[in-house]
């Protein structure tokens, strides 16, 4: 593997060797000195041309705890915003000798033109490409439902569990990633989202479709309840559901929702939370809600990811 651009180009094999990989970082992170040698003398640039929090400290950590150089380029302050183009920048990091990128940009497909434009001699990493594409989401996301829903993770996917993916689908890289994955690892795909936020073209998705949270928690038993952030920014020209008030009772998380999962059902969230619209406070803070350990779960399968794409076959430290 070269880059890490789609969940679609994953086989089942190459997502449990970065499931397994995963496990192994956590591992690492659990010793006293968390550091490792393995990516010494590779340089790791974070380009960023959107917002994000987590997803850019959870790469730049997984990075260093592998030992690469850094460097952190955000489109804000930078020539881009001069209107430089996405093949500039690329030749300007090429020429500074970038191992590999991490790309986060507004365009789907920009990560993919990265890779595949001839500009780039190192791995392309997409960190969320639009409406498009966040592989690394979907593999954490993966990661710790195998830790809590999974009795042997050692070796296994996901078969047999039903996941539940509700809210904004339109707008949402990480729903289709998920959906991809997921259904690669044997899992069983509920979306659940008002018509007005299904994305067009949706009948070929390995995965089915309801229109509300209630109707999703009578018919399935749902193992992970997984809720997506309501993208106001990309809801240009409003009219996608007729009030907050109105989303959240329809599709909402709430104690009662919640108390009809099964009783080793989880919640999930990628973050960052509107809280009292898609979910509750109690529901985020409650002992189901793996949202915080979500976080952590990023650092490692993205220590994966770089280790697999920069070391190869050169073996682990
Ligand atoms: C997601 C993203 O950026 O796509 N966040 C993240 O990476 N943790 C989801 C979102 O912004 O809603």
């Amino acid at each position: 593997m070269r880059h890490l651009l789609s969940t679609r180009d994953l086989s089942r094999e190459d997502a449990i060797t970065l499931l397994d990989t995963a496990g192994q970082m956590a591992a690492t992170q659990e010793r006293e000195v968390r550091k490792l040698p393995t990516l010494r003398g590779k340089t790791v640039v974070n380009l960023f041309f959107e917002d994000s929090t987590r997803t850019r400290i959870s790469f730049e950590a997984a990075a260093k705890r592998l030992s690469a150089d850094v460097i952190n380029f955000s489109a804000k302050g930078s020539s881009v915003s001069k209107g430089e183009s996405l093949k500039d920048t690329a030749l300007t990091l090429q020429a500074m000798g970038a191992d590999a990128v991490v790309v986060r940009h507004w365009a789907s497909g920009a990560a993919y033109q990265l890779a595949h434009g001839g500009w780039l001699h190192g791995s392309v990493l997409n960190a969320g490409d639009g409406t498009h594409q966040h592989p690394t989401q979907a593999l954490l996301d993966a990661f710790t439902m195998r830790r809590h829903l999974v009795s042997d993770p050692t070796g296994a996917d996901l078969a047999g569990l039903t996941v539940a993916i509700v809210g904004d689908v339109l707008h949402s890289r990480v729903a289709r990633s998920n959906v991809y994955l997921l259904h690669t690892l044997g899992a069983r795909v509920v979306l659940v989202a008002p018509p007005t936020l299904v994305p067009v073209g949706i009948e070929p998705w390995p995965c089915t479709l309801v229109h509300t949270l209630d109707e999703a928690l009578e018919t399935h038993e749902i193992d992970a309840l997984m809720m997506l952030r309501v993208q106001r920014e990309r809801m240009t020209g409003g009219g996608f559901f007729p009030s907050p008030g109105e989303y959240t009772r329809l599709y909402g998380l709430d104690a009662d929702r919640m108390s009809r999962l099964p009783d080793h059902g989880i919640v999930m969230h990628p973050g960052p939370m509107n809280r009292g619209l898609e979910i509750s406070a109690e529901a985020a803070d409650s002992s189901r809600s793996v949202i915080v350990e979500q976080v952590a779960n990023g650092v490692a399968v993205r220590m994966a990811a770089l280790y697999l794409l920069l070391a190869g076959e050169e073996g682990a430290s």
